[in-house]
């Protein structure tokens, strides 16, 4: 109906300011998923953003991107893998570090999560500097994955991350 059509959903999305550190605008999606109608309105538009690329499969970046990626999977009818932060994962993994601010973190994916050729859609929350999205790529990649698409909720455009990353990215909604 109308509502769902033209419901901003920049308006169920708060920005916190000094979060986690000052001078950080923090976007939070807790508000967007406490509301029912505006987080069945995300995922509708989530699915037919994604839909076209006709995903196997989509990884789901520790911890927020699993909230995203898991209501969409159902809704696509493809498979679900996630992509973990050190020690979580059980059985034979494979790694990808990757440079922060200060330090640096790694992913790990399963090492048989992905038949080789398998078009993979990498999901997260938010894409802020791309550091996240470039790494989970490459580490996909590692294990043989066509990466087809990057999907965010929420996309931080001033900040660039989107050059970064050399697949075709699609964002529900974008702050400058
Ligand atoms: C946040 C966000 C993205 C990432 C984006 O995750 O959920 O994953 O930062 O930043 P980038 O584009 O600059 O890499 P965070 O590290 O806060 O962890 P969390 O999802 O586990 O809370
Ligand atoms: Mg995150």
């Amino acid at each position: 109906d109308m509502t769902t059509a033209t419901m901003d959903l920049k308006q169920h999305i708060r920005g916190i300011p000094d979060f986690p550190k000052p001078g950080i605008l923090f976007y939070d999606i807790s508000t967007l998923m406490r509301n029912a109608d505006a987080w069945q309105v995300a995922m509708g538009r989530v699915t037919h953003a994604v839909a076209p690329w006709a995903p196997d499969m989509l990884a789901a970046i520790e911890s927020r991107g699993f909230l995203t990626a898991a209501p969409l999977a159902s809704r696509l009818g493809c498979g679900l893998v996630m992509l973990r932060k050190p020690g979580k994962l059980p059985g034979e993994t494979v790694a990808h570090s990757y440079e922060l601010e200060y330090g640096s973190d790694t992913l790990h994916i399963q090492a048989d999560a992905i038949v080789p050729g398998q078009r993979v859609v990498v999901m997260d929350d938010l894409l802020a500097t791309g550091g996240t999205l470039a790494a989970s790529i490459a580490l996909l990649r590692k294990v043989g994955a066509n990466v087809v698409g990057a999907s965010v909720l929420v996309e931080l455009t001033a900040l660039g991350g989107r050059a970064r990353l050399d697949v075709p990215v699609r964002a529900l909604v974008s702050y400058d």
